[in-house]
């Protein structure tokens, strides 16, 4: 459910009408519904509300906007963060250290010691390597750092290739195999209190049987852990839910995930952990484009939008659908294929889709772009840096500027050697 709605003949974002702030910001530009966050929010903790005792820290690498991170830290949610950037972030939006969870295959010494400086709550330890290091890093400033060894449990999650994070050759966690053997040496380390385990295996996962095979693998090395005389009293289950991009499509619901995760989880004796991303902000977001123009096609035409694979990478990155939609549908349909101005053919958000019958100046939006979308936008084709706004209720604000390519040009220099060439 979201507050992108059709009144009046026009879409707006929960009061706001979505051509007042293509007016007044420009476009592309991305909008964002605070109660559709909120709600998520609360329907996600809700879910695991039955769990005696949990953590919720918020992916913020799914929307790291400062506005966004604020309503997340209001809604009492930590985050996970994976790198000092993000948890630069984190602290300024407001989040409290010890509900700030650091995760991430390359965790840099530098990072590790920023990090311990500021206690954050937990680090998520991808190798044995960096264990070691994190241990000598804590050393090193008179603190034990609190933290869980991430497990690859060899599971795969059933999505796309490049979003799948637990099977033996992604890049992620310790092979389960090896688990018991270095958490034993792990545990050993002065500068670590090695508390638990952690998993995650892909995002954007449309079936929960993985993620319950992936659970119950782990819950048996808790057990052989617990056996080993190592006190384990965290288990964090990662994130990874999907959400619904097609009208229609039909998802596991955070109250399954939440009964599943009671069932299989529920008697573990541990402080439950998560790390939902997509599912909070994913449909909480739209991006707003303008139809440059409608250019002639052998086969379809070509809807020629303001938006490009720059502003909205998912489509040319994973072949994902984005559902489009007209702001003010006049109950025509037409086959075209919706492309971006850049100049390669990846630039394409879609090809013969039916959508609403759109001509040169109408205003659109692509659905479900609150989650992946500004975070990964580029300013490729020396186009400018997308901006963000958020809604609430009546009003709304620029919660991110456009960056113009004059800002970025300020920042680039011709040496004075080649000047003279
Ligand atoms: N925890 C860890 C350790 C992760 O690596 C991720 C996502 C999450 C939590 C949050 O997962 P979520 O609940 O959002 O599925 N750019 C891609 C998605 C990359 C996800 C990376 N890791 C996309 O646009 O689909």
């Amino acid at each position: 459910m979201d507050h992108f709605e059709i009144k009046n003949g026009e879409v707006h974002a929960e009061n706001i009408a979505l051509s007042k702030i293509a007016d007044e910001v420009g476009t592309p530009c991305y909008v964002y519904s605070k109660a559709t966050l909120v709600r998520h929010a609360r329907v996600f903790a809700d879910a695991l509300s039955h769990l005696p005792s949990k953590h919720i820290a918020f992916a913020i690498k799914a929307n790291p906007n400062l506005a966004v991170l604020r309503v997340m830290a209001n809604e009492g949610y930590g985050a996970d963060v994976v790198s000092a950037g993000e948890l630069a972030r984190a602290l300024a939006a407001g989040m409290a250290a010890e509900d700030i969870v650091f995760s991430g295959v390359g965790k840099s010494r530098a990072e590790m010691d920023y990090a311990l400086e500021q206690n954050i709550g937990q680090f998520n330890i991808e190798s044995e390597d960096e264990g070691v290091e994190l241990s000598a890093v804590a050393l090193a400033q008179n603190k034990v750092a609190d933290c869980v060894l991430r497990i690859n449990p060899d599971v795969d999650a059933g999505t796309h290739a490049k979003i799948s994070t637990g099977k033996s050759e992604n890049k992620f966690g310790v092979p389960i195999h090896w688990a018991e053997e270095i958490f034993d040496r792990l545990a050993k380390q002065k500068g670590l209190n090695l508390r638990g385990l952690a998993l995650h295996i892909g995002s954007q996962l449309s079936d929960l049987k993985p993620l319950e095979i992936a659970f119950t693998k782990i819950g048996e090395l808790v057990k052989k852990l617990r056996a080993n005389g190592h006190m384990i009293t965290h288990v964090d289950l990662g994130g990874g839910l999907g959400v619904p991009y097609r009208k229609g499509e039909i998802l596991p619901s955070p109250a399954e995930y939440g009964e599943m995760v009671g069932r299989v989880c529920g008697d573990w004796n541990v402080c439950l952990m998560f790390e939902p991303g997509r599912v909070i902000p994913a449909n909480a977001g739209v991006l707003l484009t303008r139809v440059i123009r409608v250019k002639r096609g052998m086969i379809n035409p070509f809807v020629v939008v303001d938006a490009a694979m720059n502003d909205l990478a998912r489509p040319s990155l994973y072949d994902a659908w984005h559902d489009f939609d007209a702001i003010c549908p006049n109950g025509q349909r037409m086959t075209a294929n919706i492309v971006g101005p850049i100049c390669e053919t990846g630039d394409t958000f879609a090809m013969g889709r039916d959508i609403d019958e759109v001509k040169s100046g109408d205003l659109a939006i692509f659905r479900t772009a609150g989650a992946y979308g500004a975070t990964m936008a580029s300013t490729y084709n020396s186009r400018p840096m997308v901006p963000e706004t958020l809604v609430d209720g009546d009003r709304y604000a620029i919660v991110a500027n456009r960056i113009e390519p004059q800002a970025i040009l300020a920042e680039e220099q011709v040496p004075e050697w080649l000047m003279g060439e």
